[in-house]
């Protein structure tokens, strides 16, 4: 069976970092702040209409509570998204013994996840909208639950973590945004470094190792899990609950300038990939198709 690798000093490089630097965000975050329409929740061109004709005629106020409703359609994919990397990793760890680094890490990673899905919970509460449960949430978790290898697991981890890693770097850097959002934004970075410097380090040492069949599918799921992920961020019903014209979601999906944004979110993924072969000259069309890929 194959066994992956992962050096131990890496290892205890990660978990030296994490007992220094871990934030409790009820005690880091000043939660006092009104979640009112007076700052926007993302950046403002990071809204799904943003540059249509249809955002030049809403007001501030509107703009402001669109961002409010797909900041927290954001937030509640990446809490789903958290639940089911808990999920595997607490199905691996009972089969990891603590004299394992791998067991501390894994307790860490869980852990980390565990507070930062509170705290995006927290914040959805506050802002007052509704859940915005991923679609086909049941179906897709199974499959990541059940039909997954470790490798393609990370993979889709890593893909995760570059896609919100990238909303929560810009929103962390506007002034414009939400006081608790960019508090939010920078702590999830943070610890968010370390568990993408986990899968960067696993992804290095297992990639090369797997065979071939592994990889074709690992490769596959990578893509798709990415997809997914981009697709899962701005919920529907976010436009009929704000009161929005039928036509919005039409208007959304066909905004160019969605296109850009979308590459942007996945360059950091798409370069690493490229970097350690997993994405390669098979397989870098289908990224450029979804429009993922410059
Ligand atoms: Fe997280
Ligand atoms: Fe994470």
């Amino acid at each position: 069976m194959f066994r992956e690798q992962i050096s131990d000093q890496y290892l205890q490089h990660i978990i030296d970092a994490s007992r220094r630097k871990s934030f409790d965000p009820y005690k880091e975050i000043d939660w006092s702040v009104p979640f009112d329409y007076s700052y926007f929740y993302m950046p403002q061109d990071m809204v799904s209409l943003y540059g249509t004709k249809l955002w030049d005629q809403m007001t501030r106020e509107q703009r402001v509570k669109l961002s409010m409703h797909e900041a927290c359609s954001a937030l509640a994919t990446t809490i789903w998204f958290e639940n089911q990397l808990s999920f595997k990793l607490m199905d691996y760890l009972i089969n990891v013994s603590p004299l394992d680094p791998h067991f501390y890490w894994m307790q860490i990673e869980v852990a980390d996840e565990c507070r930062h899905s509170m705290m995006f919970g927290e914040a959805i509460k506050r802002c007052g909208v509704p859940w915005y449960e991923p679609r086909l949430s049941s179906l897709i978790a199974f499959f990541s639950k059940y039909l997954t290898s470790r490798v393609a697991m990370m993979l889709s981890t890593l893909a995760a973590e570059d896609v919100t890693g990238y909303l929560n770097s810009r929103t962390a850097q506007d002034p414009e945004c939400h006081p608790v959002m960019r508090e939010l934004s920078k702590i999830h970075m943070i610890e968010e470094a370390r568990h993408r410097g986990y899968a960067h380090q696993f992804l290095k040492q297992n990639w090369p190792r797997i065979g071939k069949f592994r990889r074709s599918m690992a490769q596959r799921y990578g893509l798709l899990a990415t997809r997914i992920i981009i697709w899962q961020l701005v919920h529907p019903d976010i436009y009929k609950n704000l009161g929005l014209p039928a036509e919005t979601l039409e208007i959304a999906k066909n905004n160019p300038h969605r296109v850009r944004i979308r590459r942007e979110m996945s360059k950091e993924l798409v370069d690493f990939l490229t970097e350690i072969d997993v994405v390669d000259e098979k397989v870098a069309p289908k990224w450029r198709a979804a429009g993922l890929m410059g």
